[in-house]
């Protein structure tokens, strides 16, 4: 038997970026016949959108790209379960990445989300869309793709 490779994105709020990669994620493993070898899953920090579906700029930057996270529903991480149940902790930023470690994630589990896409030097932030306009939730889609892309690719399958 496998062991599960098992994924939980984090950012702030559950509705923006930490969705659209898990949608990401999942339709790349899907696609590539991985769907049983992962666990995939995200959450946000805070607790202001629990229970809420994704942001509808997200959905639709998906749905353009024929991923459908109209199911996906905001929760908040939870240090209890969390971070025994994933091995891969990803926050979008180094903001999320300093509230986990606060909230007790050893840091051999913590990976920012950019450290995954090999076109960059250094990891850079996924830039938080909410206040932006549409457009930035199409940048952060393909800062996304290229990451999940690079987290699958450094995995030995
Ligand atoms: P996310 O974006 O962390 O990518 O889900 C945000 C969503 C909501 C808020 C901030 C960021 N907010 O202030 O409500």
């Amino acid at each position: 038997m496998t062991t599960q490779t098992t994924v939980l994105f984090v950012c702030l709020g559950n509705i923006c970026r930490s969705p659209l990669a898990h949608g990401i994620l999942q339709h790349l493993v899907d696609q590539q016949s991985l769907t049983a070898q992962f666990h995939i899953d995200s959450c946000g920090t805070e607790d202001w959108h629990v229970g809420n579906p994704p942001d509808p700029r997200s959905i639709q930057t998906a749905a353009l790209h024929n991923i459908d996270i109209t199911n996906l529903r905001a929760r908040q991480f939870d240090p209890s379960t969390d971070i025994d149940r994933f091995q891969h902790i990803i926050p979008m930023d180094a903001s999320n990445k300093r509230n986990l470690i606060k909230l007790g994630v050893p840091e051999p589990k913590l990976t920012l989300m950019r450290a995954f896409d090999p076109t960059l030097q250094k990891p850079q932030d996924v830039p938080d869309p909410y206040y932006g306009g549409d457009d930035g939730f199409e940048r952060v889609y393909q800062m996304l793709i290229r990451a999940c892309q690079g987290f699958l690719d450094q995995r030995d399958l």
